[in-house]
């Protein structure tokens, strides 16, 4: 990786409001990876109000629906071009019975959401309502399939029952219950979290569970499956060692946890924060670079020719529920700070797309790091969902390697920070696209941009920035965050020069 951060400054020794000067050498003729688009993933857990009142509000709601799902959030998730949607968790995984979630919505049984608040729901978004959202949205479904409490056999009855065509009893089940041809389904999770809330195994058990559940993953009707077993939690590398030393090439996927989150019992407000920890919270969340490297390197031992993927499938920023609302359902607000974590975020996750081929941020509405917050029939776009929305253009595009050259602090903990962070690609069409994060609070970035003598013929952009850090959109708001035109690019001598103020991200599309 040709990444090269060089300290010029100290933060604290700039006044305020000072330019920084920094450059990127983009290298377009080394291009030979492609971005796989499913970096670009969401996660919907049955939890809080993800999905009851976040997608779904049921065909006899007020609130203004298709079929069920809510019009705003569907426009909102066909907008992003969302790639691929894990359902139906997260912890509940390993307790959901997907035959419960089927047939007549007046027989499905009532559950209670036992990890989550113990909410009661009716079970009314099930298999036919997550598999077909995701047809409407133009998706990849991904299901994570309950290992923890569940049987082989109604694992593999499931993937029976989404993808067999013909007189299979699972597909005469589906078509009674109205669906005539089976569903296109790809992706399944075998078990979630095993070592904890997907019922707490040692990695070396785990391993022999995991063949044994993937051995029924049957493959219908030419359906082809990616197997992905449940990963390590951020620094466990023990574990990926276990799995790949124990089930190799028996999987396509193995997965990776990492929650940028300090002390789980006092995880801070989400909206009410200073910049000293706005700074440590990035420190924390670049540390992923580190720990994806550490786990990369186990595979690499055991699997040189990269056959099996790395899915970073739950990530993102984890505060304190906000105050007033449901102790169990992780509801929280998104500042600025949450999109500067996406943007560096993702910027890491394209560099590492030869091993990375998935990433699923959490979670999609009303949990954790979402994209959207609904209240009623209210609604609204999130930072995070623009800093998405400005970076769908890395979606299955050429990744291109880059050398940054910017200051950087030091932060609480001893971690560093660099004041810049980019990335680019070269999409289908032949255009550069560079998605930048000035970071820095205070100060603004020329940035000077080499792009290799690659003739440049127009340049433009868009920023999605705020007055202050802490700045978000509310319910009465809904607009106050969110992109605009960037006019602070020229092109100059053959390079590209560009101007961007504290705390920014842009994204440059270059012809
Ligand atoms: O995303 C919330 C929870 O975090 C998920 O259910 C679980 O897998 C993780 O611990």
């Amino acid at each position: 990786m040709k990444t090269l951060l060089i300290s010029l400054l100290a933060a604290a020794t700039l006044p305020l409001t000072a330019q920084r000067d920094a450059s990127i050498r983009i290298y377009p003729q080394q291009g030979t990876q492609i971005i796989d688009k499913n970096i670009y993933g969401q996660f919907s857990e049955d939890l809080g109000a993800c999905i009851y009142g976040g997608l779904w509000v049921g065909p006899n709601s007020d609130i203004p629906n298709t079929k069920g799902y809510r019009n705003d959030v569907l426009k909102a998730l066909k907008d992003l071009q969302v790639p691929v949607l894990r359902w139906p968790g997260g912890c509940f995984a390993d307790e959901y019975h997907w035959m419960d979630g089927i047939g007549p919505y007046e027989n499905r049984p009532k559950l209670v959401n036992n990890n989550w608040g113990g909410t009661v729901e009716d079970n009314s978004f099930g298999t036919h309502e997550f598999l077909n959202l995701c047809e409407m949205i133009g998706c990849d479904p991904y299901i994570s399939a309950n290992v923890g409490s569940g049987t082989v056999e109604e694992m593999a009855k499931w993937i029976e029952y989404m993808t067999a065509d013909g007189e299979s009893q699972m597909a005469v089940l589906r078509r009674k219950n109205g669906r005539e041809k089976p569903w296109k389904v790809k992706f399944i999770g075998v078990g979630n979290e095993s070592w904890g809330c997907g019922g707490n195994m040692r990695p070396e058990f785990y391993a022999d569970m995991y063949r044994r559940y993937s051995t029924y993953c049957r493959e219908y009707n030419g359906n082809r499956l990616f197997k992905v077993a449940s990963g390590a939690s951020d620094y466990d590398t023990n574990w990926t060692d276990v799995l790949m030393k124990n089930v190799g090439t028996r999987m396509n996927g193995l997965s990776l946890h990492y929650y940028t989150v300090g002390d789980w019992n006092h995880k801070g407000s989400a909206t009410s924060f200073n910049n000293e920890d706005y700074y440590w919270t990035l420190g924390k969340c670049l540390e992923i670079e580190s720990t994806i490297q550490k786990h990369i390197t186990i595979m690499n031992k055991y699997d040189p020719k990269k056959q099996v993927a790395l899915l970073v499938d739950e990530w993102g920023t984890w505060w304190d529920e906000e105050p007033g609302t449901i102790q169990g359902h992780l509801f929280q607000q998104n500042t600025m700070r949450d999109a500067f974590v996406a943007a560096i975020t993702l910027n890491v996750f394209n560099k590492y797309t030869d091993r990375i081929k998935m990433a699923n941020i959490a979670q999609v509405v009303n949990v954790l790091q979402s994209m959207i917050l609904t209240d009623g029939p209210k609604m609204l776009l999130t930072p995070t969902y623009h800093v998405f929305e400005m970076y769908k253009v890395h979606q299955d595009a050429t990744y291109l390697p880059l050398d940054l050259i910017c200051d950087k602090t030091t932060v609480r903990d001893n971690r560093e920070v660099p004041m810049l962070s980019a990335s680019a690609s070269r999409d289908k069409n032949g255009l550069i696209h560079i998605t930048i994060a000035n970071v820095d609070l205070d100060n603004a970035q020329n940035v000077s941009i080499d792009l290799q003598g690659t003739k440049i013929a127009s340049v433009k952009g868009r920023i999605l920035t705020s007055g202050n850090i802490t700045d978000h959109n509310t319910f009465e708001k809904p607009d106050f965050v969110k992109p605009t035109a960037f006019n602070g690019s020229k092109i100059e001598k053959g390079q590209l020069k560009i101007n961007m103020p504290a705390k920014s991200i842009v994204v440059l599309e270059v012809k």
